[in-house]
């Protein structure tokens, strides 16, 4: 990972707050090597999109599950002020020479359970790919705002939940407003409480 070509320009335009030319980096969402540090590439017309979510409802951030390396997370911080808070598993490899050092200080659902989630934060899963897990968080989340992004129907790619037929293990939960990135056939879906 650390030859990855794109991953260097990454931390350049991390180290000057320049989010805006991260997303230059893969603007076509088919660069290999982007591909490697966050499977959905969003927009900046993404970002206004969930920044006005977020604002709308009230919500204070976001707790982002199976963040990853948490690029996304960095990005959608950056640019909405919001406080974006990424859970991961495996700590051991997170912390190991052969993993990148994470964009965000990241939390592991092994040594806190959910305590770092809250109310007024929204759930965030970017191609999240264990149902059992994500249920389980859904069961255990007091707030209102589930964010999925993954591919749709057909895309040829998987995420579970997928974005707009997703389990989440009851009924207490229906689509609102939903985009696509790019035109990638991947989705952002909110989903609210009712
Ligand atoms: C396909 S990757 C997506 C990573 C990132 N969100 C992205 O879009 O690039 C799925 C991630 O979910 C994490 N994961 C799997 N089960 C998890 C769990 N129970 N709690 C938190 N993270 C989990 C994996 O370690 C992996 O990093």
């Amino acid at each position: 990972m650390e030859g990855n070509p794109v991953l260097k320009k990454v931390l350049n335009f991390q180290s000057e707050k320049d989010w805006k030319a991260i997303l230059s980096l893969n603007e076509d969402s088919n660069n290999f090597d982007a591909l490697k540090l966050l499977w959905a590439w969003p927009s900046e017309s993404n970002l206004v999109f969930l920044k006005y979510i977020l604002l709308s409802h009230k919500m204070a951030g976001i707790t982002s599950l199976g963040c990853g390396c948490g690029l996304l997370e960095w990005i959608i911080q950056t640019y909405t002020g919001l406080s974006v808070i990424g859970v991961e598993i495996n700590e051991q490899w997170w912390k190991s020479k052969y993993s990148i050092t994470p964009f965000i200080p990241l939390k592991y659902a092994e040594k806190e359970a959910f305590a770092c989630t809250s109310e007024n934060y929204a759930l965030l899963f970017c191609y999240f790919n264990n149902g059992n897990a994500f249920r389980e968080y859904v069961r255990l989340y007091s707030g209102r705002m589930i964010i999925i992004i993954g591919p749709s129907e057909g895309a040829g790619r998987h995420s579970d939940p997928s974005p707009f037929n997703p389990d989440f293990g009851c009924e207490n939960w229906h689509l609102g407003p939903n985009q696509e990135i790019k035109e990638t056939n991947d989705f952002i879906a909110v989903y609210f409480k009712r």
